[in-house]
């Protein structure tokens, strides 16, 4: 420990040393992945202000506030270095209440050894809102989480290029998604195994493009996403699916009514918002995993199905 602690201290006063001979801005553009990681880090806090009523997490707390120049960055709150290699691989700073803006000149694109970035539930909306076509620099990037934190507008293309992420989370903000960047992302994302775009608006992709998706995908979250059409006969064929939200997408047509059930691994299914058929919610009952089904503001059409008591530690939501 202390050994790796001295290790970090002669890295920072290398990178000091090679920051003070690099005047900075200008060096941005010049020399791009030259720039130590601690500066990096340290030009990107300056970039913010801190704003409590920006985190809505009732543990949030300013992480960046800790963060001292006399230490190493490696030891900061919220990131996280390969102890070999002293890279920032992680960085977590969610619900740090941190508020400006997130520009293509940010210094958080000088990490490019970046496996997991999570900055959700801050507001990046001062002035530029955008998401940054520069996160598609992320190569080795497994995780993205930038749920809840202003970004609007397209999301670029160049996220399609993070073709090693697990998680993706850009939910809650007020992104959309085009069926260009749609067909991308599902062309590349093939390892992906949790994908939430709730609130982000769809309106334009084909229901039926999402059996395409990877293969792994244990949570798909499309919660209002203002999604249109039928969604058909086998569309659901995602074998590892166990979560599964499309509420409040009122002009999803519930044609699924004689869907056969292909994700016999769903375990919570929310469809609230809807309107369905009898037919429709007797197929539901195939899903002996399902243990949580939200089927609120729906209009069924009869009596609620008896089925529905029977199946064993199912909780239901109408
Ligand atoms: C980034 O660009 C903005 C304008 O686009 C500029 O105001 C800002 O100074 C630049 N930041 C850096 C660190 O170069
Ligand atoms: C990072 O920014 C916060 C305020 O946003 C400040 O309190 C802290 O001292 C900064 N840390 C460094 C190392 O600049
Ligand atoms: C660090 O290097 C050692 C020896 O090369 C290796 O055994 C270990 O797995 C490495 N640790 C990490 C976190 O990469
Ligand atoms: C993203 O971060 C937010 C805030 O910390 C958290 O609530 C959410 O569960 C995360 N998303 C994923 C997919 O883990
Ligand atoms: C806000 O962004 C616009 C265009 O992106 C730019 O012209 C303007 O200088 C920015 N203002 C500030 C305060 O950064
Ligand atoms: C898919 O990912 C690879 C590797 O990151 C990248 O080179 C390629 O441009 C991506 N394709 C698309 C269509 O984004
Ligand atoms: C799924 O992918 C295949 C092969 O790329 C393609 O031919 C097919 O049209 C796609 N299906 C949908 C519904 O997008
Ligand atoms: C439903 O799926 C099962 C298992 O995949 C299959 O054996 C069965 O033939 C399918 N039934 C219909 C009506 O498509
Ligand atoms: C359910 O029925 C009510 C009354 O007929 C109607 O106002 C509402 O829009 C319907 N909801 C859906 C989701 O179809």
């Amino acid at each position: 420990m202390g050994r790796s602690t001295w290790k970090y201290q002669v890295f920072f006063l290398f990178s000091l040393i090679l920051h003070s001979q690099v005047p900075f801005p200008s060096a941005l553009s010049s020399s791009l992945s030259s720039m130590p990681p601690c500066s990096a880090l340290l030009h990107f806090n300056k970039s913010f202000s801190l704003h409590q009523g920006v985190s809505g997490s009732p543990t949030s707390y300013p992480k960046t506030a800790s963060w001292r120049e006399d230490k190493h960055c490696c030891t900061w709150d919220g990131v996280e270095c390969d102890k070999n290699t002293s890279h920032v691989v992680g960085l977590d700073l969610s619900s740090s209440q941190l508020f400006g803006d997130i520009l293509s000149n940010s210094t958080l694109f000088f990490l490019p050894n970046l496996r997991r970035l999570n900055l959700a539930d801050n507001w990046f909306n001062d002035n530029d809102s955008r998401i940054p076509s520069e996160f598609g620099n992320f190569k080795s990037l497994t995780l993205l989480n930038l749920s809840n934190s202003g970004f609007s507008g397209q999301i670029p293309f160049e996220i399609s290029q993070l073709s090693s992420l697990v998680s993706l989370d850009l939910s809650n903000n007020e992104l959309l998604i085009e069926a260009p960047v749609w067909k991308r992302v599902i062309g590349n994302l093939t390892q992906l195994r949790e994908l939430l775009l709730d609130k982000t608006k769809m309106s334009s992709i084909r229901p039926n493009s999402f059996t395409n998706l990877s293969s792994s995908l244990t949570t798909l979250s499309l919660h209002g996403c203002d999604l249109r059409g039928k969604l058909e006969n086998n569309i659901l064929y995602l074998p590892s699916l166990q979560t599964l939200d499309l509420a409040g997408n009122s002009n999803l047509e519930g044609s699924l009514l004689k869907s056969n059930w292909s994700c016999r691994s769903l375990k919570f299914l929310s469809l609230s918002g809807r309107m369905f058929s009898r037919e429709f919610l007797d197929s539901i009952s195939n899903l002996k995993s399902l243990k949580h089904l939200a089927l609120r503001d729906c209009n069924f059409t009869g009596s609620i199905p008896a089925w529905l008591g029977n199946l064993q530690n199912l909780h239901v939501w109408i």
